[in-house]
């Protein structure tokens, strides 16, 4: 997820567009830049690795003239967070230049096809392909730049929020979108351009939402009785909307959510949409992952793979456990990183070791891979930042396209670190032939529902923030879980503990008989995760055995369950699916219940007491 601002009026438009990419900072953050027309003609871009500030040191030198620009703010999805990569990219002749949040899936082919025609790259994205793109359709087709952007994007297959800049037109800003947001905001003599409205909402109310496969022209001179005009790819005029915004500065930076957890929480349906584009491909019943092709022997080779992490990454390492040795039969060991690094693990030349981390800069990780690596074994990373220390590294990877997870607590990085995983599994389940076909193509299948399926339990938002205020007096929860869902169970106890400071553990829900169970009382909620999948009726036997022991159970049920309806205190329904994918769904309601207790509690939900978004140091 990158950000995007754009300006044209009658202002000076460096000092608008650095403060525009200030307020889309938490979109992303690696690299950022400028491009911007000054009174000679002159079409200048300026890039620089790092935050925004080091953009604006790198432009304290610089010629930064001008009342129309485009800037950036990066969050590398292909190639490395480096100056090359950063946006805005020139086309080849220097005429163009443009920005784009968003990923072109068929960038590869594009590319290959504009080489062929003697065009050169000077860096590793999708975004520089699609500027030359334009600018050889504008040449060879010899039409104008509008109309080269909607033959350009014709050929797009992917997300795009673009902005682009003619030189030799500097009076016209032009920008599209297809599944990344644009928002146009309206002034006095003056237009801005943007992925949502924080940089706008300063400058006017007045904005126009622009929908998918839209085309936007912007072209404010004297007589023009349209400045702004709205058509479609396909060139079809659309009649542009002008809306009043009504959100604050704060509300918007946060999606008009109240926090950013609860905005992550809400923006798993999309993020896990991005995390399998290109990768799974329902209607060809397929899934493709680079890291795991480009080195298919090192895991049908591998005799053990050990999977290292911390916190809530350990809890996706763990459900990843059930699924590679359910699908590909490899033996899998889960370590916490912090110990593996220092307990002298027996590392082999064939065993395969996955790192999970949303930063991809958790030191205990990064010192356990490092000792894996000293010792021969393979690296495959499944991180969210591209570029981090933890990536670079691995021998491969696989990124979980989520974009930054601003708040401490993790919850879409968790969903789609579960996502990718499960898909390595079954990518090496079918390369050795050790799950059927039926099965693949029926978790493919149900792969591309589980968006969807989040989409509708993420309604019971209301119902569990009214949990919330039942339990929040609670001192103790246990959460219990079986099978895939054991690790769940410890994921909504880690996200209860570290946002509301109420002690909670998870355990295997047979654990009760073991200890736990002489804990049950009143004051002790259980939150049990029972989907109808597994070890399903043992799941209830543990229920019935809390509540002859009045105990108050929260469960999480597969909808239509009726019968733990009938024992439990509270059920929360979530959708039937494939069992190795009920992660997904059933930790949603633990996420939203950590949540609204937390909020009910007056805690500081994005930034807890004693907490640090990415352990950096032991
Ligand atoms: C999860 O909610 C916590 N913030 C924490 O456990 C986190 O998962 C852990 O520190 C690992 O971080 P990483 O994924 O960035 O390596």
């Amino acid at each position: 997820m990158c950000g995007i601002v754009g300006y044209i009026g009658k202002r000076k438009a460096y000092p608008i567009l650095i403060k525009g990419l200030h307020r889309l900072e938490y979109r992303g953050y690696d690299s950022a830049g400028v491009a911007l027309i000054n009174e000679q003609g002159q079409l200048n871009v300026y890039k620089a690795k790092g935050k925004v500030s080091e953009l604006e040191a790198f432009c304290s030198t610089k010629d930064i003239d001008g009342t129309i620009g485009i800037a950036h703010t990066r969050w590398a999805t292909h190639g490395e967070p480096n100056t090359a990569n950063a946006h805005p990219h020139y086309s080849e002749s220097e005429r163009l230049a443009i920005i784009h949040n968003g990923i072109i899936e068929n960038y590869a082919v594009l590319k290959a096809g504009l080489m062929e025609q003697g065009y050169t790259f000077k860096s590793d994205t999708d975004t520089e392909v699609l500027v030359q793109l334009v600018e050889y359709t504008q040449i060879n087709r010899h039409v104008d730049l509008k109309t080269a952007v909607q033959l350009a994007l014709q050929q797009v297959v992917g997300a795009y929020a673009i902005a682009i800049l003619d030189k030799t037109h500097p009076d016209t800003l032009i920008a599209a979108r297809k599944g990344s947001p644009l928002v146009v905001g309206i002034g006095e003599e003056e237009y801005f351009l943007a992925s949502d409205a924080t940089p706008i909402v300063e400058y006017t109310d007045q904005v126009i939402y622009i929908e998918d496969e839209e085309v936007v022209v912007i072209h404010p001179v004297t007589g023009n009785p349209s400045p702004v005009t709205v058509t479609t790819i396909n060139n079809v005029t659309k009649t542009p909307e002008i809306k009043r915004l009504e959100l604050s500065l704060s509300q918007l930076e946060k999606g008009g959510y109240p926090h950013f957890m609860l905005k992550e929480i809400f923006e798993q349906p999309r993020t896990l949409t991005d995390s399998m584009r290109g990768r799974v491909n329902v209607r060809q019943d397929n899934i493709a992952l680079s890291g795991f092709i480009d080195n298919k022997d090192r895991f049908l080779n591998a005799k053990r793979i050990i999977i290292t992490a911390c916190g809530t990454s350990w809890h996706a390492g763990l459900i990843a456990m059930y699924a590679i040795e359910e699908f590909a039969q490899i033996p899998v060991e889960v370590e916490y990183s912090s110990e593996f690094r220092y307990r002298k693990p027996v590392i082999n030349k064939d065993d395969v070791v996955i790192a999970i981390s949303q930063s991809g800069e958790t030191a205990d990780t990064l010192a356990a891979i490092q000792l894996a690596k000293s010792k021969g074994a393979f690296i495959f990373s499944i991180c969210n930042v591209v570029g981090a220390s933890i990536p670079r590294v691995s021998d491969s990877g696989c990124y979980t396209h989520v974009g930054p997870e601003i708040g401490v607590a993790s919850t879409k990085a968790f969903t789609a670190q579960v996502t990718a995983l499960t898909m390595l599994a079954l990518c090496i389940g079918r390369e050795k032939g050790t799950i059927d076909k039926e099965k693949f193509v029926s978790i493919v299948r149900e792969l591309g529902q589980i968006p969807s399926k989040i989409e509708r339990v993420l309604g019971e938002d209301k119902r569990i923030s009214d949990f919330a205020k039942i339990f929040s007096y609670a001192q103790n929860f246990i959460y219990l879980g079986r099978g895939y869902n054991f690790p769940v169970a410890l994921e909504g106890a880690l996200k209860l503990k570290e946002i509301s400071y109420i002690h909670a553990e998870g355990y295997p829900a047979a654990e009760m008989k073991h200890g736990p169970i002489a804990l049950i009382s009143q004051e002790m909620p259980v939150v049990v995760v029972a989907p109808r999948c597994g070890t399903y009726e043992k799941v209830v036997s543990n229920i019935q055995e809390i509540k002859a022991r009045k105990g108050r159970v929260i469960a999480v049920v597969t909808e239509g369950d009726e019968l733990v309806r009938k024992i439990a205190d509270y059920c929360i329904e979530v959708p039937a699916t494939e069992e190795c994918l009920t992660p997904l769904l059933t930790v949603i309601p633990l996420q939203l219940l950590a949540y609204h207790i937390a909020v009910v509690k007056g805690c500081d939900v994005d930034q807890p007491r004693n907490l640090a978004k990415s352990v950096t140091v032991e």
